[in-house]
């Protein structure tokens, strides 16, 4: 373990092994022994509970198990109580002035102690990978959001981080559009070709291939003919794609988003023949019906379809090429997929597949559900689709509305720069906030609650802390805070100091469930703790030890939201 991951459990821990020792001996190996925050407060800071599962090799009641390790050592230092509780909990009290001295091990680490557990280890991350020239909605903001915050939670803990942006630059669409681009556009469009206008050509032509067989045949061959390397297709898809980008990369700018890669579909187009070769060779691939499929029947899955009957390859066949190529070219630990749920079953096919290729690397999919608002979901065909980037203008334009209600003497560039920071915010953290496997009814409402668990509210609680160590600086001028010494007698004090204690270990915790959602749930968790501290204990006005100590607390408080909030994209204005 690291050193700053779960210390004071580390730490009890190892004490209560020695008791267990001392009370029992050798008859069993007691590194299993474990420590954990206390359930309740009220009964101790921290807790073991494994003296019922050793009362049944000692074959004795569990609280005289409990009881025995406990009366085997003397009381330490680090322990002001010790009591056997319910069926045999062991309850333990810390001493604030060793919790002090592990807080302030911690506050020296650097970023707040969050462990070196990538130790350079690779993760590629697949996120965002929108589809060019369709339109996005709201619901395509998750990958992104989630996708982000997990590459930075991981970088954070020493991975390396290959973000990569697995856009959809090379389906069936591309006859579509192409087709429909010809047809449906005026020459001028065509020169001024803008993305809402390839967005329309896309619903109209999508809407005739339904009803029109014609057209989707004429579209297909345009797809060929694009796949064939017909220099005019060829040239129109390019467009289409630099167009699309432009947007996109427009959108990231507002998110705060940077890929190491944008490498979409197309990119593997050449491996394909040859990934179909290797799948072939193996006697893995088998033609059925004219199409050539991977059988799955004993992972319990329908077959895989890797080239369809008209020869075409097709979206399981890329994405099959594309491990292969980024294990070779970065052997990664771990690729990680942020795809919206809808697609689960492709992807267990596919790594099933590549299972039987022999790839040991770890494909993990994050699904996560989708994102809409209350009056129902998006349909690209039907006219209730809510503009991406209309999402995140409404955001600003409502951010800006509360900040020039409440800061009217503010520069009007500040008040948009804050409005940009909290509009964005807002839409994040209510994503981030809610476990990915969940699905998300959107309100402004409650995105831009000042109260409750919202992104504003945990921006204004760094504000708030920001502000009261500005006014300290005023007060004693010249001092670190954090090299004031630390007391830590009143409850509340002690429980943000416990809190405080638990930030690596949550940084750890979101990152290896890919779930960032347990990062927000500690942030909002702290700010409370925070703010009943700060109702409860007056700082500035207090004696100057307990003033000293409690601004401390504070700037403490003060980078572990900061840093958090940073690791889930969200930025955190010094004064709002
Ligand atoms: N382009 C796909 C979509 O918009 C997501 C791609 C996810 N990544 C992957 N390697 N298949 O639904």
């Amino acid at each position: 373990m690291h050193e700053t991951v779960n210390r004071c459990e580390e730490i009890l821990a190892e004490w209560l092994r020695q008791a267990f020792q001392a009370a029992f001996g050798e008859v069993q190996d007691w590194s299993g022994i474990r420590v954990q925050p206390a359930t309740d407060a009220r009964f101790g800071d921290f807790q073991c509970n494994d003296a019922m599962q050793a009362a049944k090799t000692l074959r004795r009641p569990p609280r005289a198990v409990a009881e025995a390790v406990l009366a085997a050592l003397p009381l330490p230092p680090m322990l002001t109580r010790a009591e056997v509780a319910g069926p045999g909990f062991i309850n333990l009290t810390v001493a604030p002035e060793w919790l002090a001295e592990q807080v302030a091990v911690l506050s020296a680490a650097p970023r707040f102690g969050i462990p070196d557990a990538g130790q350079g280890r690779t993760v590629v991350i697949d996120y965002s990978s929108p589809n060019v020239a369709k339109p996005k909605h709201i619901g395509h903001i998750r990958s992104t959001v989630i996708g982000n915050a997990l590459d930075r939670l991981h970088r954070a803990l020493g991975y390396r981080v290959i973000a990569d942006n697995h856009l959809g630059d090379w389906g069936t669409q591309f006859g579509l559009l192409i087709q429909g681009y010809r047809t449906f556009l005026t020459e001028a469009e065509r020169e001024a070709l803008t993305i809402e206008a390839l967005e329309r050509v896309y619903v109209q032509s999508y809407n005739r291939s339904k009803e029109d067989p014609a057209w989707l045949e004429s579209c297909k061959s345009e797809l060929v003919k694009l796949q064939q390397g017909d220099a005019e297709n060829r040239a129109i898809w390019e467009r289409f794609i630099a167009i699309s980008r432009r947007e996109f990369d427009r959108v990231y700018g507002r998110l705060d988003v940077a890929f190491d890669l944008t490498r979409g579909e197309s990119y593997y187009n050449d491996m394909l023949p040859e990934t179909i070769q290797v799948l072939q060779d193996k006697g893995l691939a088998v033609e059925s019906e004219g199409a050539l499929v991977v059988n799955l029947e004993d992972e319990g899955m329908p077959v895989c379809i890797v080239r369809k009957s008209d020869g075409g390859f097709n979206y399981a066949a890329t994405d099959i090429a594309t491990v292969r190529s980024r294990v070779a070219e970065f052997d990664p630990d771990r690729i990680i997929y942020v795809t919206d749920e809808r697609q689960q079953l492709h992807f267990r096919q596919f790594f099933a597949v590549c299972a039987k290729l022999g790839y040991t690397t770890h494909l993990e999919p994050v699904w996560f559900g989708l994102m809409r608002l209350p009056e129902g979901t998006f349909s690209t065909r039907q006219g209730n689709v809510i503009k991406l980037e209309s999402l995140l203008d409404e955001a600003e334009r409502r951010a800006l509305e509360i900040i020039k209600a409440s800061n009217s003497e503010m520069p009007e560039d500040e008040q948009r720069e804050l409005a940009a920071a909290i509009g964005i915010g807002a839409i994040k953290y209510t994503d981030l906030s809610h476990d990915p496997q969940t699905m998300i009814v959107f309100t402004w409402e409650k995105a831009l609650a000042l109260e409750g668990n919202s992104g504003p509210y945990l921006q204004y609680a760094y504000a708030r802390v920001c502000s009261l160590l500005d006014k300290y600086a005023e007060q004693v001028p010249d001092r670190d805070p954090l090299t004031n010494a630390l007391l830590l007698d009143e409850p509340v004090e002690k429980a943000l100091a416990l809190q405080l204690m638990r930030f690596p270990a949550t940084v750890l915790r979101a990152a290896e469930v890919c779930k960032p959602s347990v990062l927000a749930d500690y942030l909002f968790s702290l700010s409370q703790t925070y703010s009943s501290f700060y109702q409860r204990s007056p700082v500035l006005k207090a004696d100057a030890a307990v003033r000293d100590s409690r601004i401390r607390l504070c700037a403490m408080v003060a980078p572990v939201l900061a840093e958090g909030l940073g690791l889930l994209g969200i930025c955190t204005p010094r004064r709002i």
